[in-house]
């Protein structure tokens, strides 16, 4: 959940270079920051809690000497948010710093151990020991990489990790389950939890897998696997995305401008190797069961993708939380189950605690993510990239729209190549799923004041409910996430025919109750629960499609979409508005939608 950057350069000065580089990493982790260099055989050391900015103003980032360094951004795990356990953390020495994004999970009887030889720990983190480790290593004559090397041997947990040391030219990384990619350009070679972060600098990256060390000099990248010290050949990779695609464009923030790259989004998802989406088709067609397993965000997009299983294929998909999975289905899981697990990041530890369980139970992986190189993606037997380029705003929006896409299109291969659905439903499908980026396109502009209007409405309020029936109770849960966690206001989101079952009991005068209702036979019967509310002085408000006239005429607010696509498609479509409302109701609310308090893009612990 932290970002760590390190960079040794021919000619300048590191500071400024890793200070901009952690702007480019705070959606990671935004409570504290530090950066540490090297010169002339001394180390420096500025940190602090607070954002970059602040540490910036109080500290000046950019002032430290030296020409290697290193430098992270944090999401408190072990130990509050504050200075002293703010990274880089340094030794007794004061001659070597790590930065380190992960957890040590055996950190307690390393550091009562280290403590016994005397070592003084400043921090009340995890992450603290591995200073020590490497200075005791030191001392016993071993050379920083051999003491970077035994060090790695001793922890167990999750880690990315960079470590300098005064006296040496290099920078040392080790990882195990936690993202670091190396960047090289003519001025020098980096180090990275993620991709945005180099691309100022360069777009040549080399990637670093579980268990290897890198050892960075500007002489040369050497990558050895730590258990047998074997020497790694790695070829470096071109990233193909461009420093707009990292950056607002334009937008005051990167939330909106991510709303408004979904028809580019979905148009990307369904790029996809059809070879790909057939093989991943057939593991299932050979399978007799079925799951669908993420969090968040991702979850709704497989409780959505679940409806068109059952109603393309008569499959019982079940969409599972990832951290319920091992106590609710692990049981069930054999060599003869499908998991299809849906992360963003590809980093979410519960998403994998999951899926190595199943992978271990003899399960078939089908990963779907957005990052190359995640972890997922390495675990999966198949994996399947939504192509969304990079996202910044915290909570998730085009990469929902993505994993809705590819998984729709999955469903639907499937059930062409399998199930129910004829080739002239195939084809309407198909086309119909390519027709949702030009429906997006043509109203997000419009609908955009709509949304502020509607925003209006809830920004005043404590709760809001979202409601709906059949595959789009995943769009009201997901709408309700999107304005609880950006807007900091409670909201519900559950199947509306649940409403006198209890929740209706909240409903009072101007209640904000959302309807996602798309037109035909579930607009009829919304219509009866949209009155429900009415009758106890709800405010109505409709995200709903052109002709479903009655719902329009019962609400006191609507987004109305021109569309007529097949309602196991409508989440797509659905998702904008949502979007827009929560991010509007943020801004009003004066909440940094990119930045929610508590929250990091990759949730990395369990
Ligand atoms: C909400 C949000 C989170 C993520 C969840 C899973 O906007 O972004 O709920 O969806 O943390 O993350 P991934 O998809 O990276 O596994």
């Amino acid at each position: 959940m932290c970002g760590i950057f390190g960079c040794i350069v021919n000619e300048g000065e590191v500071a400024p270079l890793i200070h901009l580089a952690l702007k480019r990493l705070e959606y990671r982790g935004y409570d504290s920051a530090g950066i540490a260099t090297v010169y002339k055989g001394l180390l420096f050391l500025k940190k602090d809690s607070g954002r970059i900015d602040e540490i910036h103003e109080k500290l000046d980032l950019n002032s430290l000497p030296g020409m290697i360094g290193i430098g992270h951004t944090r999401w408190a795990t072990h130990g509050a948010p504050n200075m002293e356990n703010a990274h880089p953390h340094t030794d007794c020495t004061g001659k070597i710093a790590i930065a380190h994004n992960g957890i040590i999970e055996n950190y307690i009887e390393i550091k009562k151990s280290l403590e016994s030889k005397g070592h003084i720990f400043k921090s009340r983190t995890d992450s603290e020991v591995f200073a020590h480790l490497i200075e005791d290593n030191i001392k016993n004559n071993m050379s920083f990489e051999d003491s970077v090397k035994q060090a790695v041997k001793l922890i167990s947990g999750s880690y990315a990790i960079a470590a300098i040391h005064a006296d040496e030219d290099k920078i040392l990384c080790v990882k195990n389950e936690s993202p670091l990619i190396i960047g090289i350009s003519d001025n020098g070679v980096f180090c990275a939890s993620d991709i945005p972060a180099l691309l100022p600098y360069t777009n040549r990256v080399i990637e670093l897998f579980d268990g290897e060390m890198a050892i960075l000099s500007l002489r040369n990248i050497k990558i050895i696997r730590i258990k047998d010290e074997s020497i790694v050949q790695r070829y470096e990779t071109i990233i193909d995305w461009s420093m707009d695609m990292a950056e607002k464009g334009g937008f005051p923030h990167f939330m909106l401008k991510e709303i408004y790259e979904q028809p580019r989004a979905i148009r990307d998802a369904l790029r996809i190797d059809k070879r790909l989406i057939n093989i991943a088709s057939m593991l299932i067609e050979n399978s007799d069961r079925l799951f669908l397993v993420a969090c968040g965000t991702s979850y709704h997009a497989c409780l959505a993708i679940s409806y068109i299983f059952s109603e393309l294929s008569l499959i019982n998909a079940i969409p599972c939380i990832a951290s319920e999975f091992l106590k609710s289905y692990a049981q069930l899981v054999d060599e003869s189950t499908v998991v299809i697990a849906v992360s963003q990041s590809g980093e979410t530890r519960d998403t994998l605690t999951a899926v190595k369980n199943a992978k271990m139970r003899g399960a078939q992986i089908i990963g779907v993510t957005n990052v190359i190189g995640s972890e997922l993606a390495r675990i999966s037997d198949i994996y399947l990239n939504m192509q969304a380029g990079p996202e910044i705003g915290v909570a998730a929006t085009k990469t929902y729209i993505s994993q809705l896409t590819l998984l729709s299109l999955l469903a639907i291969n499937f059930s062409h190549n399998y199930g129910l659905a004829s080739e002239n439903i195939y084809r309407r499908l198909l086309s119909e799923l390519y027709e949702a980026s030009v429906i997006i396109e043509k109203y997000l502009r419009r609908i955009d004041n709509e949304a502020k209007r509607i925003a209006q409405v809830i920004a005043p309020r404590e709760n809001v409910f979202y409601l709906s029936r059949g595959i789009n109770v995943a769009s009201a849960l997901e709408g309700a996430l999107k304005l609880k966690e950006i807007s900091y206001i409670h909201a519900e989101g559950y199947p509306a025919g649940e409403s006198k079952h209890g929740p209706i009991a909240l409903v009072e005068e101007g209640f904000p109750c959302i309807f996602i209702t798309p037109t035909g036979e579930t607009s009829v019967k919304i219509l009866g629960n949209i009155m429900e509310m009415k009758a106890r002085g709800a405010k109505i408000i409709s995200i709903t499609q052109d002709d479903a006239h009655e719902v329009k005429e019962v609400s006191d607010i609507f987004i109305s979409i021109e569309s007529n696509l097949s309602e196991i498609l409508t989440p797509i479509i659905f998702s904008p508005p949502l979007q827009l409302i929560a991010y509007h109701t943020a801004i009003l609310r004066l909440k940094d939608p990119d930045k929610p308090r508590n929250l990091a893009k990759s949730v990395t612990v369990p």
